[in-house]
């Protein structure tokens, strides 16, 4: 096995094939989107009410289909990697993939409609590059795009019928998905409770994050597995490998937002500090600091309601610099992934959508957007 750091150069290296993580991702991105696209041009041309379309270009808008003037691009669609890794994880212990479209979809749905909401619970006005839906159409009609591309998802899970999958099995993905919500909600639910909480520990961490971000990752995996076989101790070390891959995923988001350039992650730069998110740097950080450095950050941090500013920033920045909060972070990272590796082994299933699977559990370990 043979791994660089080099966004270009990451490849992992099995037997005689070199599986470069863009590649997989390129895979099924195409067929991902227009599947979406259907579902919801399927709504336009149900609805027949020329007066609603705009609701449908907003959700394209964030997909990146559209541009902000609503005219057609392809461009900062997002990694679309959930998806992925749904129909990897049915393919590697089925051999095909096509069955697990609708069950993908539906997890991509989810995860753009919590990322619309969250932009407006983070207030946060950039996203893959480009504005928010709320900094460009409001809050109110931003809330509202998220929650039709939520009933989307469950419309999309519906579609397994027309793949011929049994009612029992709809139910259960129907079951996995509403979990995963509640669970992403307790996780948003947290993040911003933490914010003007100063008791924060790693653990605790540990649980928002487990919520807010890996609970749905594992569910790309555990719908994947559950569409293939009846096997639960395979289904449940799918699900660990997602959510698993999950926190190091959710881990490498806050060394990115820190530490990474705007043009790199499309997103604004040191927007978790400036909003006092308890990222785990952050929270290394604190316990890490000298007397001088914890009382600056426990007087910045305990301000109530008031966002850090620029100097403020940038002090934080050199604490985090001294106490080595990136390299720990990393380290946590790197744990969270050798587990979710060994989870996957233990399903005792071998073939390339497993190494696959592997490739891209690396790369999101190790991307810088
Ligand atoms: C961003 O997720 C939100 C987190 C859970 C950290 P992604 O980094 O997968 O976002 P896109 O879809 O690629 O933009
Ligand atoms: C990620 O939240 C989880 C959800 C969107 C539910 P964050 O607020 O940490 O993610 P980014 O950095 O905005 O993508
Ligand atoms: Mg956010
Ligand atoms: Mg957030």
């Amino acid at each position: 096995m043979v791994l660089t750091n080099d966004k270009t150069m990451l490849k992992l290296h099995t037997g005689a094939v070199f599986l470069d993580p863009e590649d997989i991702l390129n895979e099924h991105l195409d067929m991902v989107d227009n599947e979406i696209l259907n579902l919801i041009d399927n709504e336009i041309k149900n609805e027949n009410f020329e007066f609603t379309t705009p609701l449908y270009d907003m959700m394209k808008y964030h997909m990146g289909w559209l541009d902000k003037d609503l005219k057609d691009v392809n461009q900062y669609r997002g990694k679309r990697f959930r998806p992925t890794m749904c129909l990897l994880t049915y393919s590697a212990i089925s051999g095909v993939y096509k069955k697990a479209i609708p069950g993908a979809i539906a997890v991509e749905l989810i995860h753009n409609f919590s990322l619309i909401h969250d932009d407006i619970e983070d207030m946060d006005e950039e996203r893959r590059h480009k504005p928010t839906v709320w900094k460009l159409w409001g809050i109110p009609q931003a809330i509202n795009v998220g929650d039709g591309m939520h009933v989307l998802a469950n419309l999309a899970v519906l579609k397994l019928r027309e793949a011929n999958v049994t009612d029992s099995k709809i139910i259960d993905v129907l079951e996995i998905l509403n979990n995963v919500i509640i669970r992403l909600c307790e996780g948003q639910y947290l993040d911003m409770c933490f914010e003007d909480k100063m008791d924060i520990t790693i653990d605790m961490y540990v649980e928002m994050i487990k919520r807010k971000t890996a609970a749905l990752i594992g569910a790309s995996t555990k719908i994947g597995a559950t569409l293939a076989t009846d096997d639960e101790e395979v289904v449940e070390h799918f699900r660990n490998f997602g959510e698993k891959i999950g926190v190091a995923f959710q881990i490498v988001d806050d060394i990115i937002g820190i530490w990474e350039k705007t043009e790199q992650t499309g997103k604004p730069k040191a927007s978790d500090i400036r909003n006092k998110k308890k990222t785990l740097p952050i929270l290394y950080a604190f316990k890490k600091a000298s007397k001088s450095e914890r009382e600056f950050l426990t007087r910045t941090y305990e301000r109530e309601g008031k966002t850090l500013d620029d100097e403020e920033i940038n002090t934080v920045l050199e604490i985090l610099k001294r106490v080595r909060a990136k390299e720990y972070s990393k380290k946590i990272a790197r744990q969270y992934e050798e587990d979710a590796l060994s989870e996957l082994s233990r399903t005792g299933i071998e073939n390339e959508s497993m190494d696959k699977l592997k490739a891209l559990a690396k790369f999101l370990v190790r991307r810088n957007y």
